[in-house]
C-alpha cells in the first residue's frame, strides 16, 4: 500500500476508512490517517485532506536532521522536494546573505540555517498560519539568523543585496523575477521554480525575458507534475 507519512500523519490516496484502521494500528509512531482529495490549491498552496481516523494533525517531521512543525490539514508538506532541501545547501558558502521569497513553515530556510554558515536568511511568508509555524521552527531548531517577515515578498523592502535569492513558488514564480533581481546582488543566484516539459525551454524564456544576460548555471530537474510536466528549478547567475 502506498502511503506519506508526515510526522505521525499519514496520508492515503483513498477514501478507505478500513484501511486507514490497519494503519493507524500497522505503522508505528502514528497519530492520525487522512485521505487527499483534491490537490493543493491556491495561493497559500493548502492541500485538501479528509481525517480518515485518528486524533490531531499538528505534527513535527523530521528530516536531513531539521525539525519542522506543522498541521498537515493547513499547510503543505511536499516529499518529492526532499533531494532539492538538502542540494541548495550545498552550494552555499559561509557568511551568504539569502532571501526566501516563499519560506512556507522554513521549507529550504531552516536546512540552510541548520546546514550552512549563512550570515542572514531573510524568509517571508504571506500566510500568518505558515508564517506561524515559520516562527516555531526557528525556535525548535535554535535557529539564530533567519529574521521572519510577514507579507507579500513584493512589498518587502530589505537594506542588504542577497547573494541567494530563493523563489519555491508552484505552479509558478514567474511573476516574481524583476522583484527577485531587485533583491539579488550583482553576480548573486536566484534559484527559479517553475513547472516545465521535459527540458525547461519555456523557463529559460522566462529568465532571458527580464533578464538578457543572465547565465543559467544549472537546471535540476526536481520531480514529476502530471504527465510529461516536471517541477523544475534553474541556478541563474544574474
Ligand atoms: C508552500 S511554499 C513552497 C514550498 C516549497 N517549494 C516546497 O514545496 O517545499 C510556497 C509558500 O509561498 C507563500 N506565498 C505565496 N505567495 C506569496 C507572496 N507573494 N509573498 C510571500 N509568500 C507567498 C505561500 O503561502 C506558501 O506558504
Amino acid at each position: 500500500m502506498h502511503y506519506q507519512k508526515i510526522g505521525q500523519v499519514i496520508i492515503i490516496n483513498k477514501n478507505d476508512k478500513k484501511l486507514a484502521e490497519r494503519l493507524l494500528k500497522k505503522i508505528p509512531d502514528t497519530k492520525t490517517v487522512m485521505y487527499k482529495s483534491g490537490w493543493i490549491e491556491g495561493q497559500f498552496r493548502q492541500p485538501k485532506l479528509k481525517k480518515l481516523v485518528g486524533n490531531g494533525t499538528e505534527t513535527i517531521h523530521k528530516e536531513h536532521g531539521c525539525l519542522f512543525k506543522l498541521d498537515v490539514s493547513k499547510i503543505m508538506w511536499s516529499k518529492g522536494n526532499h533531494l532539492e532541501r538538502l542540494r541548495i545547501t550545498k552550494l552555499v558558502k559561509p557568511g551568504e546573505i539569502i532571501v526566501d521569497m516563499f519560506a512556507g513553515i522554513g521549507y529550504f530556510s531552516v536546512p540552510l540555517a541548520v546546514h550552512t554558515k549563512a550570515k542572514r536568511i531573510y524568509s517571508i511568508e504571506i500566510n500568518p498560519v505558515a508564517y506561524g509555524y515559520l516562527r516555531e521552527n526557528i525556535e525548535l531548531n535554535k535557529i539564530k539568523n533567519i529574521e521572519p517577515i510577514l507579507g507579500d515578498c513584493l512589498n518587502v523592502d530589505i537594506d542588504e543585496k542577497a547573494d541567494r535569492v530563493l523563489m519555491g513558488l508552484l505552479p509558478s514564480s514567474k511573476n516574481y523575477l524583476l522583484k527577485a533581481i531587485d533583491f539579488v546582488r550583482s553576480g548573486g543566484i536566484i534559484h527559479y521554480h517553475g513547472i516545465d516539459e521535459e527540458e525547461p525551454k519555456s523557463l529559460e524564456r522566462d529568465v532571458k525575458k527580464v533578464c538578457e544576460n543572465c547565465k543559467i548555471l544549472q537546471r535540476v530537474k526536481i520531480k514529476s507534475w502530471g504527465p510529461r510536466r516536471y517541477h523544475w528549478v534553474l541556478d541563474v547567475k544574474v
